[in-house]
């Protein structure tokens, strides 16, 4: 994460690439690709405004908002790179399931779980992978619910079966995993060498923090929601 894009070792592979196969077309070839990702996204976005909408008989909405992005060519390439995978079209389609992003804000924990049920149900989305950051947070303190799909994508209302199905990740976390996770990027990221294990080990004492504030909030919510059932 976080990686500077002119590493000098990137650029000798993109000129060595300029050289061999045509660095024009690879990229070229990227940017029309970001046409399929884009409705892959598009088709997820749906599937959650139905859920969102749907919220709106039942008094919670399970969904606080919703950040979708495709990759940027260059970000492609420099985790190519990073990851020392060949540099070619067909290797980033097999190799990168992330160039297509969505990312899920919830209100509360129990929500996380609303949402990746109801994507786990839909008939047309495969679910290739799920990693559970929240039962089991990362060793840094990281908490979140990873879900990685393909899908079918259609084209003028055609669903097409032929086309390589694009992946797409899912991240789907509370307002305060999300709090947590992008001021911890960004500290990551605007250090010019390893952050200190002291500081390692803080950012690690306020993401339990925050889980504990999950924990209560979560646990507020049940309460009132409690004593309106008993009100109806
Ligand atoms: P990569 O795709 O190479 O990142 O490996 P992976 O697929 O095994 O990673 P994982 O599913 O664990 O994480 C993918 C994404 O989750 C990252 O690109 C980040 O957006 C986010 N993420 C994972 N770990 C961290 C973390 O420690 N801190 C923050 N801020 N974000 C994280
Ligand atoms: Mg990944």
């Amino acid at each position: 994460m976080g990686q500077i894009y002119n590493s000098k070792k990137l650029m000798d592979d993109i000129a060595r690439l300029q050289s061999s196969h045509d660095l024009i077309e690879l990229l070229s070839g990227i940017q029309q690709s970001m046409a399929i990702y884009e409705s892959g996204i598009q088709e997820v976005l749906t599937k959650l405004e139905i859920l969102q909408r749907d919220a709106r008989f039942s008094k919670h909405n399970p969904i606080e908002s919703i950040k979708s992005r495709v990759k940027s060519p260059m970000s492609i390439l420099e985790k190519m790179h990073r990851k020392g995978f060949p540099i070619s079209l067909e290797s980033i389609k097999t190799n990168l399931n992330d160039i297509a992003g969505i990312r899920v804000i919830c209100p509360f924990i129990e929500d996380i779980y609303t949402v990746a049920d109801m994507l786990t149900r839909q008939d047309d989305l495969k679910v290739l992978e799920k990693k559970d950051y929240i039962q089991n947070p990362k060793p840094n303190g990281y908490r979140s619910y990873h879900m990685i799909l393909k899908m079918p994508v259609r084209f003028l209302g055609n669903t097409s079966e032929t086309a390589a199905l694009p992946c797409l990740e899912v991240q789907i976390r509370t307002i305060a995993m999300d709090f947590w996770a992008s001021l911890e990027h960004q500290i990551h990221y605007k250090a010019s060498h390893e952050v200190p294990d002291c500081v390692v080990g803080e950012l690690r004492e306020c993401a339990d923090i925050i889980s504990q504030t999950d924990q209560r909030m979560q646990r507020l919510s049940k309460q009132i929601r409690c004593m309106e059932d008993k009100k109806d």
